[in-house]
This record gives C-alpha cells, structure tokens and sequence, in this order.
C-alpha cells in the first residue's frame, strides 16, 4: 500500500491520498489518541473493520526527543495493510526538520502535523493548540516541512485557540505550503472536547482549501458521519472516541455507503472486544493494577452505550483487578440474557467519559 503512494513532486496530477478501502467510497480515519491509538488498538479495530488511514499518536519533537518505539512499531509493524500518517507536535524547526528525516527511513504514508492538543501544558509552550495563536510561525514551519517531507503532508488543526479570528490565514497558509489533507476537529482549543462542533467551519474549509478536507468532532455513528460528511461537502471523516466506543464503525460506515445494512453488535460483541482489547494490550511484566488502569481509558468510552443508568461505569471504574473487571465486564454484557441485548449505536444521555481520572498521564485529553 505504501510503496503505492505517490511522492508529490513526481506526480502532481495524480491523486494524492492514497486510496481507500473500498474503491469509490469516502474514506474515513481513526483520529490520533494520545495512549490509545497504538499498534494494538489499530489492531484490535481492524479486526472489527478496519478505517481507510491511521495517525499515530502525536511524537512530541524537541531538542533530545527521538522516535518512540511504540510509535514506530504502530507504522514498522502494521499488519493492517492501512496507510499510517505519523503524528508530531513542536514548533522548533530544526528539531522537526531532524525528526522528519529520521522517519525517512520508515515506511509512514505521510507527516502530520499536530495544531490541536488542548492541554494547558502544552499549548503553554507554544506548541499543538498554541501554534493557532501564530499564524506566521505555523507558516515557517509548514514551509520547512514541505521542503523535507518527501510523502504526504497533513495537518490536523482546531478552528482557532480561542476564537476563529485566524482561520481564514491559517487556510491562506496551508494553500501557501500545498498541505496534502487537512483534518479539522471543528472546535476552539478552548472549546476543549464538550463545546458544540461548528462544522460551518468545516464548509468553508472545504471551499477555501485547495487540499481534501476531513471532518473531525462528535462523529456518534455511519448514519451521523454520512450526513455530516454530505452537508459540508467534506473529503471524509475521522473518528476518534466514537471508535474506542464502538470499534465496528468503519465497517458501519462501508456498509451505509454500500446501501447495506450495518452490522449492529450485541453486548457479547463487546465482551469479546474487550477480551481483545486487554490481551491486546498487555505487555509482559506490566503489573495487573496498571493494565486494568489502562483498560479503564477505552472503557470509559465503551461504557457510554452499554446501559443509560451508568451502572457498568460506575463499577468498572471500582475494579482494582482484572477479576474485577472481567466480572464487572460478565454482569453487564453476557449475564440474564443482556448479551444477546444490542449495544447502543450512540452513547445514552447525560453519561460522560472520565478517562483521564483513571490515566496515568492526561496527555491530549483535558
Ligand atoms: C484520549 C485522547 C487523546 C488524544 N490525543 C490526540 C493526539 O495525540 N493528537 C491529536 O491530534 N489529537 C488527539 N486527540 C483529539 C482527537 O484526535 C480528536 O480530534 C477529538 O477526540 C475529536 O474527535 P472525536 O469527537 O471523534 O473524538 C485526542 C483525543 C482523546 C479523546
């Protein structure tokens, strides 16, 4: 698939993305989640139906950063057969001008580049989210990675830090730079994850840019993702907590474009995720307590469908031991007859995700 990809200097007229799964459909994206979107959970979601491209989590470049390993195994070690985009964050040029040509050596479909990471501590340092602030320095750096990057490059981008005051230069800057795709999670740096998505910003990015344009924000299911898709005329959509909710939704979303029912799993579907999902994870030597913490994260979204009270919520954020979770995990999803009772396509009102309380480290997510 890679060596499919064309550079973009050789072959300007040719389209530039790589194709998606299913010729003539729009290709939709599993979105960069610091933590989760690893080798394993690609995996995981792959076996369920795999999305047409992947972002590595972000790399954070500075000054003695290098390639993490995880991160290289989830491009080097990809069974999937999907293009993956790698993922950085930083703002000094010479450090990602050194971290792009270290990825020269490996097989990744293109370089992203991270403008969205709301986390205080982050944007602080002028960096992810805090970038939107400086048109002119996101300008020096696109300017210098498109000279290095001989792939793709992709920017994934908020609407602006605080308002949307920049967004018409920031699109003037990616036309500027021939950025190859651009993903727009339709919200604020400060609009966090909860604020309503202005996909109107969406539209007009669409209309503005020279390069296709992925919509990113509250993507709740195939039906949802179509209709977003059509009305602001967007090349497709990436997913991200949706898919650790309901890794099945690429495949729902190849079947709604196909005219075919989706596959609507049941609750024993879910259990044999998460089976998956923790023998997928679990690294050997890893204490119990911490690989139980870690699962903790994706169940957080998981359980945003399994029952509207939050009952399995409430407890799977109790279980200590993976005893615990498993048995929390048998209650609620194969029990009295519930695996045979459908998970909810969407998650049920006025649940929320926690998964940070439960993390180690708070990452991207605030
Ligand atoms: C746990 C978590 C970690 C994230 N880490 C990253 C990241 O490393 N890079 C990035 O660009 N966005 C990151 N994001 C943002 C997502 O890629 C995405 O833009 C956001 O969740 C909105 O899409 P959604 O509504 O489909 O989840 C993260 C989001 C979550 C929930």
């Amino acid at each position: 698939m890679i060596s499919e990809l064309k550079s973009v200097d050789s072959c300007p007229s040719i389209p530039k993305l790589p194709e998606s799964l299913k010729s003539g459909q729009w290709p939709t994206a599993l979105a960069p989640m610091q933590d989760i979107t690893g080798l394993p959970f690609m995996e995981v979601v792959s076996r369920r139906g795999p999305p047409d491209f992947f972002f590595t989590e972000f790399l954070r470049v500075h000054a003695h950063s290098k390639i993490d390993d995880d991160i290289l195994a989830s491009i080097t070690k990809n069974p999937t057969s999907r293009p993956v985009f790698a993922q950085l964050i930083g703002e000094n040029i010479e450090d990602l001008r050194r971290t792009v040509r270290e990825f020269r050596q490996h097989p990744a479909a293109g370089i992203d580049l991270n403008l969205g990471c709301p986390a205080p501590r982050v944007f602080k340092k002028n960096v992810g989210g805090g970038l939107l602030r400086t048109p002119k320095r996101i300008a020096e750096i696109l300017k210098m990675l498109r000279g290095e990057v001989g792939t793709l490059l992709t920017v994934k981008m908020r609407i602006g830090f605080e308002d949307d005051r920049f967004f018409d230069d920031l699109l003037e800057v990616m036309n500027e730079n021939n950025v190859d795709l651009l993903s727009l999670h339709a919200r604020t740096v400060l609009g966090g994850y909860r604020s309503h998505p202005s996909y109107f910003h969406v539209g007009k990015a669409v209309r503005n840019l020279e390069c296709p344009v992925m919509l990113n924000g509250n993507v709740f299911s195939a039906s949802g993702a179509s209709q977003l898709r059509d009305s602001t005329g967007a090349h497709g959509v990436m997913i991200g907590r949706s898919a650790i909710r309901n890794p099945w939704i690429f495949r729902q979303i190849r079947e709604t474009q196909s005219g075919k029912d989706i596959f609507l799993p049941k609750l024993r579907d879910v259990y044999e995720y998460v089976d998956d999902l923790y023998l997928s994870l679990k690294k050997p030597g890893v204490d119990e307590m911490k690989s139980v913490a870690r699962m903790k994260k994706f169940l957080n979204f998981v359980g945003l469908s399994v029952d509207p009270e939050g009952k399995f919520l409430h407890e799977m954020r109790r279980a200590l031991t993976k005893e615990d979770l498993f048995s929390v995990c048998s209650t609620h999803l194969l029990d009295n007859g519930k695996e045979s009772q459908l998970f909810n396509i969407k998650p049920f009102d006025g649940l929320v995700a926690r998964p940070s309380s439960e993390s180690i480290d708070s990452g991207c997510q605030v």
